[in-house]
């Protein structure tokens, strides 16, 4: 049996009015946040999958640094990971095709030149945490702008688990890791952390990228 996409990925996925918003808080705060910006049956295939692949043992530790000089750093990085590639799932397939929509309405207003996106399922159980990080390596100026999505449901503040923003001169902010929340920041000047949980903490991580 074919099966077929659960929705249909247009140019217009991206309202004016999301648009809008997107890229004033991008260019005025360098980060941006959107609740529900994924389809409900979207969310619940892409958190059912990331289940499946935390069970299965699928998922990997995550390193510190780039591929070749990646250490496994638990007490610094806590997550479980796996890249997505195109074709593993028709889900990811749909994920991919709004995030290739997204890269070009940034390339659009910003001229930002992205030319990748890379993207990964991020599962932390619980205690889990990444310390406070910038998503730029040192060695590869390539990562412009990061996106997370949170595909958990029903998060309630006292289970922890925030992303936490350090915008240059403003109070952090902490944005709940629920509800297909998005949030995309500048890759090399925002500072974040993940903060830990009582409960697993399901998610997709990309970096839209330029040419290196
Ligand atoms: C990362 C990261 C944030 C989050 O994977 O680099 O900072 O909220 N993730 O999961
Ligand atoms: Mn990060």
């Amino acid at each position: 049996m074919a099966i077929s996409s659960v929705l249909p990925v247009s140019p217009d996925y991206f309202s004016d009015a999301l648009q809008l918003s997107m890229l004033a808080n991008l260019s005025q705060h360098g980060w941006s946040q959107h609740r529900l910006f994924l389809p409900e049956t979207l969310r619940m295939l892409l958190a059912a999958e990331c289940g499946s692949l935390a069970a299965s043992g699928a998922l990997k530790p995550a390193g510190v640094g780039r591929t070749a000089l990646l250490t496994l750093q638990p007490a610094i990085r806590g997550d479980q990971i796996l890249w997505l590639n195109p074709g593993q799932s028709q889900a990811c397939d749909d994920y991919l095709a709004i995030m290739e929509s997204l890269r070009l309405v940034l390339n659009q207003h910003f001229y930002l030149g992205l030319e990748e996106y890379e993207s990964h399922f991020a599962f932390y159980a619980p205690g889990s945490a990444y310390r406070q990080h910038l998503d730029r390596f040192r060695d590869d100026d390539s990562r412009t702008v990061s996106v997370v999505i949170y595909l958990n449901q029903d998060w309630l503040s006292e289970q922890g688990g925030a992303l936490r923003l350090h915008p240059q001169g403003l109070a952090s902010q902490d944005v709940l890791p629920t509800g297909a929340t998005m949030v995309l920041f500048l890759s090399a000047e925002m500072l974040h952390e993940v903060l830990p949980a009582t409960r697993d903490r399901l998610s997709l991580t990309g970096w839209f990228r330029r040419r290196r």
